[in-house]
């Protein structure tokens, strides 16, 4: 029997090859050399599931693979024809010698312990097969107590809701649909505790990420026996894809990062290879943002804009974003009926186009961002009077209409050609812009296109999903200097794989703070911060100052009318951005330490990487007269001397810094700081120097 050991960080997979040829797992987890070697030599091969088990190979079990074959054959039989290891990468070759298809198992181990692992399936059959589902991963988990947490579930403004249940018997399935916005419902991001409740800093976790930006499955099988067999990929409904001779699909990536520390460290190592390899420029600190969105909507003029634009520098803000609202010179968007595929400035609104903003904005030393959403058209717009054939659609039937648009069928050339030259013309007529915002406001719908044959319409979502990053791929090429947003109705494309061409992610629609500050938790358990944009609203009417440190604890900016600010509250936002400016390399780049999770109260730390700085969040969400305790930080230097700042802008309050002495990093961590906070919607900052 021939072993094979994948792993990155020492967690992986290790799999036999029996005396069938059969690929067998005989380990998933951390530790798996160790394992290995543990594994008694002569125990049967039937001990041990297969690795990647087809249709009909497994027949009590849900496949990985189930393809209908070109003659029709309905299963699938893998035997391993080839073990590839080359640096970081190991491929397995399964094939079906019966029917003639080759399918790859591929696993390229990253640094910080990421594994990440997807499959490739190539025709090698006389005609066209049918890919029913094919999983990216399906591994088995060892578990007794297999605790699983998801997030979503819910729907626009409820995107990143954080469930954790414990698996019983029966198959839990976590999916999205939609194709376009996929993750506003489910996010494809999990935790799985195979002994209990995850803790922080204890335990065996496990994350998962599927790196897809269409639908995606995740389906966890747990039997009586102490399993459960994991199934990751893009979502299979209504998608089966015919693949013609001689040709290769490839799933999306799904990645892994194990912990038999708790979450906290699987977190923080999980980030730093975010920022590295998943995010783009993920080193480069984000400026703090103002968004005219909540503010104005689409009622607008140049005045007001400018207005906005002095306001946001007066506040020492360094980017000026103008959102939805300022296209469709035939068709004006004065609401969401109209304009959208019409990228004219409405010179009704702005006489003179963005140019006197942009100018402005240059000139009181600020950045100026502009929102698109380029893959979309109302039917109130002169692109859909010229093109109603250039929509996602069937033949038969009417497209439907979803806040009032339509996607368009980017499959087409002419299609993908008119969005790249979109955002190419904008920014070539407006070199003062250097931050774009990409949204996109309805699902796919009617799922078909004319580029397709009428076999293989159900390829649609996928190929709807790669046309799609093609384009963004494309964007993000042409114009390496912008800086860009993903964002979709709110947290509707927040995968590991879009963001490669992306800076950050807008996670919601719902910016309450106290809402926010859950859903920032929960996304932090897989998003460094510098990617999860953050705007202080008037949403729900919270306390700015407590709205301004929910903000700060990621990429800091606002979404607010500036002009209507008290003479207190201006004070409270201009501390904050001086504050914000002050600690954002640790928290852009520093590592988390999630301390106390939302509840009552909520807390949280960004330390540098060399222990140097910290900056400490507390929150308090509800009103508690009685003391919680100390609030323990994580991460510091226990033989170092920190001189403790504490902040509390909060209005009215003077001076808004105090010196809070000097304590020892083991103090710091052992006794902690004082909870300082009673009142719901409260909030304080410390930041911790040492000074050696
Ligand atoms: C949805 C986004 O999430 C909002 O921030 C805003 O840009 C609107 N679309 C504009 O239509």
């Amino acid at each position: 029997m021939t072993s094979i050991v994948v792993s990155s960080g020492g967690a992986g997979y290790g799999f036999l090859v029996d005396d069938q040829g059969r690929l067998r797992q005989a380990g998933f987890g951390p530790d798996i050399d160790t394992h290995m070697q543990h594994l008694a030599a002569g125990i049967p091969n039937g001990l041990y599931p297969l690795a990647y088990p087809a249709y009909d190979e497994e027949s009590t079990h849900a496949p990985a693979l189930r393809v209908t074959h070109s003659d029709g054959t309905t299963t699938t039989r893998l035997k391993v024809e080839d073990v590839r290891a080359v640096g970081p990468q190991t491929d397995i070759l399964l094939v079906d010698p019966d029917c003639l298809l080759e399918v790859s198992l591929c696993f390229h181990a990253e640094d910080h312990g990421v594994l990440r692992q997807w499959v490739s399936v190539t025709n090698r059959q006389p005609g066209a097969v049918t890919l029913h589902e094919i999983a990216a991963a399906s591994p088995l988990l060892a578990t007794a107590s297999p605790h699983l947490t998801h997030f979503g579930g819910g729907d626009w403004a409820a995107e990143w809701t954080t469930t954790t249940e414990m698996l019983t018997p029966g198959t839990k399935v976590v999916d999205s649909r939609g194709g376009v916005q996929p993750h506003l419902r489910s996010c494809p991001f999990f935790l799985l505790a195979p002994d209990g409740l995850p803790e922080e800093s204890s335990g065996v976790a496990l994350a998962g990420a599927l790196a897809w930006g269409g639908n995606t499955r995740f389906a966890f099988e747990r039997t009586t026996a102490p399993t459960v067999r994991v199934w990751c990929g893009h979502n299979p409904a209504a998608a089966e894809y015919v693949l013609d001779p001689g040709t290769t699909f490839v799933t999306p990536e799904q990645i892994w990062i194990w912990s038999t520390e708790g979450v906290g460290p699987l977190s923080r190592r999980l980030h730093r290879w975010v920022r590295q390899h998943a995010v783009r420029d993920g080193d480069a600190l984000r400026p703090i943002v103002v968004n005219n969105w909540e503010a104005t909507s689409f009622s607008f003029d140049t005045d007001r804009l400018l207005g906005l634009i002095d306001h946001t520098a007066d506040l020492g803000a360094e980017l000026f974003l103008l959102d939805d609202g300022w296209f469709g010179d035939a068709h004006p968007r004065d609401d969401d009926t109209a304009g959208l595929g019409d990228w004219q400035v409405d010179e009704g609104k702005l006489p003179g186009g963005l140019g006197p903003l942009i100018a402005r904005a240059d000139e009181r030393g600020i950045r100026f961002g502009l929102w698109v959403e380029p893959e979309m058209v109302n039917p109130d717009s002169t692109l859909y009077t010229e093109h109603p054939d250039w929509v996602v659609g069937q033949p038969k039937r009417r497209p439907r209409r979803w806040r009032d648009q339509f996607v368009l069928d980017v499959l087409q050339a002419d299609v993908a050609d008119f969005v790249c030259g979109v955002v190419d013309r904008i920014l070539a007529e407006n070199p003062g812009i250097s931050y774009l915002k990409w949204d996109a406001n309805r699902p796919l719908t009617d799922p078909g296109s004319p580029t397709l044959g009428a076999d293989r319409q159900a390829n649609y979502w996928i190929d709807h999903a790669r046309a799609t990053w093609r384009l963004m791929e494309t964007v993000a090429d042409r114009h390496p200097d912008q800086t860009l947003m993903l964002c979709a109705s709110g947290g509707g494309r927040v995968d590991l794989g879009s963001l490669r061409w992306f800076h950050e992610v807008w996670l919601s629609d719902n910016t309450d703070p106290v809402d926010r500050l859950r859903m920032q938790w929960a996304a932090s358990h897989f998003l460094p911060a510098n990617v999860v944009a953050a705007h202080v609203t008037r949403e729900c009417d919270r306390p700015i100052a407590f709205g301004c440190a929910v903000a700060m604890s990621a990429r800091f900016g606002f979404d607010l009318d500036l002009a209507n600010l008290t003479d207190d509250e201006q004070t409270v936002c201009r501390r904050a951005v001086q504050l914000y400016r002050d600690i954002r390399p640790l928290v852009q780049q520093g590592d988390l330490w999630r301390l106390v999770p939302p509840g009552e109260r909520a807390a949280l730390a960004y330390v540098a990487p060399d222990g140097q700085r910290a900056v400490v969040f507390a929150f308090q969400l509800t009103t508690r007269s009685d003391d919680p305790g100390p609030l323990r930080v994580g991460g510091l230097h226990p033989d170092r001397t920190y001189e403790v700042a504490s902040f509390d802008f909060a209005a009215g309050t003077q001076p808004h810094r105090t010196d809070a002495g000097r304590r020892s990093g083991k103090a710091l961590m052992e006794d902690g700081l004082e909870w300082p906070l009673r009142d719901a919607c409260t909030a304080r900052i410390w930041v911790l120097q040492s000074d050696s």
